[in-house]
């Protein structure tokens, strides 16, 4: 049984967000605990996209992770679409779900609501990530709030199968990191820190350059109380920023003034990223293609017999 699961989806660069929500608390146990880290790409084709920049991005996506501390040795690292069983167990578990179901998730209404021509694997898509999460019978997911419906989901899904079925899953939990479960966005703290936002001010990207974080969080919107206080109703960009320092730093303290707040989340966030860029940069491209291939070919081999046992347990034969 692995005993933890995390999806990066290549939509878009990885962002400090990713790291404090998901890539850290990875590392963090991958030494413990049975790992595995894998690059969504079959979730980056449910939105519009450009195959060149997707295919740019799975192997940037894996880079930023080895060099965030993702250790192969520990943690599978692979891409999605070079394992098929994820897309096999996708179709066996959309068989096992219901359209309401899916159709009530809040982020594909979200979603759907921007656009005029919504693909229909956008509707789906949480039965992917329950695939993904299934397929492996890991027992736990670390995601910010924003994927915990789904993995509510994943949960239900599991639980009825299992009682129609016969026992097939482990069934899942979503485990929150507890600072920034939802780190928001500098320039407008009411959404969260996100990839695919096309205003890049407010998200601190893990490979912008050194001038640029610190530009971004000097610009970070604030309010006009003049008084640092966590207080996430009346102050949200001031209390963004002291949840971030303390996710960066472990360290809860306090500022006479914006200025003097901000100074120190700039400090963090170099201190925290600078290294991180330093490890990306001596990464071979090569190295990073290899260890990506070998970890498909275990991932292959280690989903097999629960993928057999979905299938089995519906009919097939
Ligand atoms: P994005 O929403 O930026 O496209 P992904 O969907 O690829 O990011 O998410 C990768 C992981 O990072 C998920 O586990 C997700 O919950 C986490 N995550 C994404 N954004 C944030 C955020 N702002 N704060 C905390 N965790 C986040
Ligand atoms: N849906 C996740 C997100 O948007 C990414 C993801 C896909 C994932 N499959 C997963 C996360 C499985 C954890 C486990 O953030």
């Amino acid at each position: 049984m692995v005993q933890r699961i995390t999806g990066f989806k290549p939509t878009g660069h990885l962002h400090l967000g990713n790291y404090l929500g998901a890539i850290r608390p990875l590392v963090a146990v991958q030494h413990r605990a049975d790992s595995v880290a894998f690059i969504a790409d079959l979730h980056a084709l449910t939105v519009t996209h450009d195959p060149a920049r997707v295919r740019s991005l799975t192997l940037e996506v894996a880079r930023l992770l080895l060099a965030a501390g993702v250790d192969p040795e520990h943690t599978l690292l692979y891409v999605q679409s070079h394992v098929p069983a994820h897309s096999e167990l996708h179709y066996l578990l959309e068989c096992t779900t219901g359209y309401g179901e899916a159709h009530r998730m809040i982020q594909f209404k979200e979603k759907a609501g921007k656009s005029s021509h919504t693909r229909l694997s956008l509707l789906t898509y949480p039965v992917l990530m329950a695939s993904d999460v299934l397929l492996h019978d890991a027992a736990e997911v670390p995601v910010g709030d924003d994927q915990s419906q789904h993995v509510e989901l994943a949960r239900d899904i599991a639980t009825r199968f299992n009682a129609h079925y016969g026992q097939t899953f482990v069934v899942p939990r979503a485990v929150n990191p507890e600072v920034a479960a939802r780190l928001k966005d500098l320039a407008d703290p009411g959404r969260k820190m996100e990839k695919t936002n096309p205003s890049a001010a407010g998200v601190l990207f893990l490979l912008d350059p050194p001038e640029v974080l610190r530009r971004k969080v000097s610009r970070a919107v604030t309010d006009t109380f003049n008084q640092v206080r966590h207080d996430p109703g009346r102050q949200p960009g001031v209390t963004n920023l002291l949840d971030l320092l303390t996710a960066c730093t472990g360290q809860r303290l306090g500022f006479s003034s914006y200025g003097q707040l901000k100074a120190a989340v700039a400090d963090a966030v170099l201190d925290t990223l600078v290294p991180v860029q330093e490890r990306f940069a001596k990464l071979d491209e090569d190295d990073v293609v290899r260890t990506l291939r070998a970890g498909a070919a275990t991932a292959r081999e280690r989903t097999a017999p629960t993928l057999a046992k979905a299938k089995a347990a519906l009919g097939l034969r």
